[in-house]
């Protein structure tokens, strides 16, 4: 037996729906916490799974932390005591369940000149390789072995340095910034990237004392200072969850206001949402998408920031799948993300997939049928479409939505949607 999601299509989605910090900052945020001795206290944090586990780490490593979560519709409370000096050996076990754990590594050196830290584990979207954080950071004086399963850094002290990033890696810019910050000297991160989460990241150091310039752009130059303080910082909303909820709304032909999102984190995405005949009004305390008929199919090319958001692929494609006409849709950061279309394609999507190319020909209607969550994104992906389908969907392995989505259940049932969360054996064990 297993939890599932149940959803029963048909439901026009409205109302008001709330969007809390962003997943992909706050464990970075955690992460930074270690750079200073004292109590660090972040605030508007998910309530989710992965925040248990480097909760976890962070204490297997020596700190104090509490979390203090009084709903997962509302962002909660963290408070990480670090001490003098943290340990510098990350759980394997943490670590190879949640591969957003590998941010660890930067501050260790940093602070404790070694890091030893288990080849993280995480979704199945992919490769993702470490080369990148790897020689960014030897730039910096660390060297690193593989011993056992673990990647072993050492530095007896870390310089500034020049560093030219191959792609605008999003782990490779945290763990480098992180890293650079205690350096001693200068450090150029040139084709950093430029996330809103990497810029919550750079806010938060820089309110710990940190001299950091060109936040926001792809050339970061970093002065290392001698030591760090703790504050209290809140995370920045969750672009991510916050583009859900708007194709949601898009694809039931619903009419949602998304409070606490920030529009201008989201333009790319929100612009195609208008291209398939959405209307999307954005203010300062969230965004309004309202959809009165099918929508027409949008194009759609994954890129680093400001591109458009691959965290988003799968929830656009399950919009184009029931769109007027044909979308191309090209994924140019994880190649095994399309893997989820062939789940879609059990609810009768017509989507074909060709290398990093997926060409989806909108259906006038999908019907209901059970399938398999890979990745958070694509489970989220399978639930919209689910939400238009005819008759029951059933969404198994939903850990992996709620790794991602804080009070997913709720917040949909809150705007209308006929989805509950129950036990059920899966169809697809042996
Ligand atoms: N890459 C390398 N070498 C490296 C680093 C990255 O080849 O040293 C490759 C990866 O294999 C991948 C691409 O570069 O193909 C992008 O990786 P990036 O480092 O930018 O991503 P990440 O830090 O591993 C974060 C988010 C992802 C999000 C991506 C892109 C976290 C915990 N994860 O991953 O979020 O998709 O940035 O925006 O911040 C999700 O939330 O569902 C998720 C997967």
């Amino acid at each position: 037996m297993q939890q599932v999601f149940r959803v029963t299509g048909g439901n026009r989605l409205s109302g008001e729906i709330g969007v809390v910090g962003a997943k992909n900052s706050v464990l970075k945020l955690m992460a930074a916490a270690l750079l200073a001795e004292g109590r660090t206290t972040i605030t508007n944090v998910p309530d989710i799974l992965d925040v248990s586990i480097m909760a976890e780490l962070l204490r297997r490593l020596g700190c104090d932390v509490t979390h203090d979560a009084p709903s997962s519709l509302k962002g909660g409370t963290l408070t990480i005591d670090v001490p003098e000096v943290p340990s510098h050996q990350a759980d394997y076990d943490l670590v190879r369940r949640m591969r957003a754990s590998i941010c660890v590594l930067g501050p260790l050196i940093a602070r404790v000149g070694a890091a030893d830290v288990a080849l993280p584990g995480g979704d199945a979207i992919g490769s993702r390789g470490l080369d990148m954080h790897i020689a960014g950071l030897q730039k910096l004086g660390a060297t690193f072995d593989n011993e056992h399963g673990f990647l072993v850094a050492k530095a007896q002290s870390l310089h500034g340095g020049q560093i030219w990033l191959d792609f605008p890696s999003v782990g490779a810019t945290e763990n480098i910034l992180m890293a650079a910050v205690l350096a001693r000297g200068r450090t150029v991160i040139d084709n950093a990237a430029r996330e809103p989460e990497i810029v919550d990241i750079c806010q938060m150091l820089v309110e710990m004392g940190a001299q950091i310039d060109g936040v926001g752009t792809s050339t970061l130059t970093i002065e290392g200072v001698d030591e760090l303080h703790p504050v209290e910082h809140r995370t920045v909303p969750d672009r991510i969850v916050a583009g859900t909820w708007a194709v949601a709304a898009a694809i039931t032909g619903g009419d949602v206001f998304v409070r606490g999102a920030i529009g201008r984190h989201l333009e790319m995405a929100l612009d195609k949402l208008a291209s398939a005949g959405a209307v999307v009004n954005v203010d300062d305390d969230g965004f309004r998408v309202r959809m009165e008929d099918r929508p027409r199919a949008v194009d759609i090319v994954t890129l680093p920031y400001p591109g458009f958001p691959t965290d988003l692929q799968p929830q656009f494609i399950a919009l184009n799948s029931i769109a007027d006409g044909t979308a191309m849709i090209t994924e140019n950061l994880f190649e095994a993300r399309f893997r989820f279309v062939n789940e879609l394609a059990r609810l009768g999507a017509d989507v074909r997939t060709d290398g990093h190319h997926a060409l989806v020909r909108g259906r006038l209607a999908l019907s209901g049928a059970p399938v398999e969550a890979a990745d958070i994104r694509a489970g989220a992906g399978l639930v919209l479409a689910g939400l238009v389908a005819q008759g029951r969907t059933t969404v198994y392995e939903i850990h992996h939505i709620e790794r991602g989505y804080p009070g997913f259940v709720q917040n949909l049932r809150g705007i209308g949607a006929d989805i509950e969360r129950v036990e059920q054996p899966s169809p697809f064990d042996d």
